[in-house]
């Protein structure tokens, strides 16, 4: 990689204002002050320097949001702000997406990554990750609702059933929610086929990864490594 590429995916500067760094001999790697953006730096050996500090570079980023309502969960939205438009700078170069869907108007936890391979193998069906919800319904929940959510529901509109979920019920209008897949709305259209109108939704697992209650909404953390190691073994990586 590029040493200019490097330094500015690093968040130290704009593509500008490195190659400034690097003329003004603020760049060294491996003790050597460099003087040529151009010049390539392989990430697993070279030990690049900028102002005496030395510079770790991550080639996979994790960080977990709480998505707020309103902010769409893709890359681009053209009308709309998207989860990734709440990064910080140093970020929005790093090809990071998010790996899943939630509705614009759902909140909590949203994986964001630039790990293609992990982000498919935790979402796939087949590794049946479940998604814990908290949701708030408008009418009475019932415990005939939790057998059918047991049973798995049919969808009409694609003539699917989906595979059995679980449903929790925390009062007559709130409830905890658990799938394993992730359908187009599919907590909205569980619920909806047991007569709730779902008025609040918050994603609060996906797997082994637990929403940090200390994030405000539209705030992110990246994760430790812990976090990583079982979002890996989640998906069947480890
Ligand atoms: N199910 C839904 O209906 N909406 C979401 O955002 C996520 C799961």
């Amino acid at each position: 990689m590029r040493i200019d590429k490097f330094l500015s995916n690093m968040g130290i500067g704009s593509r500008k204002e490195v190659k400034k760094y690097i003329k003004d001999g603020l760049v060294l790697v491996n003790g050597e002050v460099i003087n040529k953006p151009t010049k390539k730096v392989d990430i697993d050996k070279d030990k690049v320097e900028f102002q005496n500090e030395e510079l770790i570079y991550e080639e996979y980023i994790y960080l977990m949001m709480n998505k707020p309502q309103g902010v769409i969960s893709a890359t681009e939205g053209y009308s709309y702000q998207t989860v990734v438009d709440l990064l910080e700078d140093k970020y929005q170069k790093r090809d990071i997406f998010p790996a899943g869907r939630l509705d614009k108007d759902t909140e909590g936890l949203m994986l964001l990554t630039n790990d293609g391979r992990l982000a498919h193998s935790l979402l796939s069906p087949k590794r049946g990750v479940i998604k814990k919800y908290y949701a708030q319904v408008d009418g009475v929940l019932e415990e005939k609702d939790m057998e059918a959510f047991e049973k798995g529901i049919y969808f009409e509109e694609e003539d699917i059933h989906t595979l059995p979920g679980k449903l929790e019920i925390l009062s007559d209008h709130e409830c905890y929610v658990y799938i394993q897949e992730g359908k187009y709305h599919q907590v909205k259209r569980m619920l909806a086929h047991v007569g709730k109108e779902v008025t609040y939704l918050k994603r609060l697992s996906m797997g082994s990864l637990k929403l940090d209650e200390d994030l405000l909404e539209g705030e992110y953390r990246s994760l430790t490594e812990k976090e990583v190691e079982a979002i890996k073994k989640d998906g069947g990586q480890q």
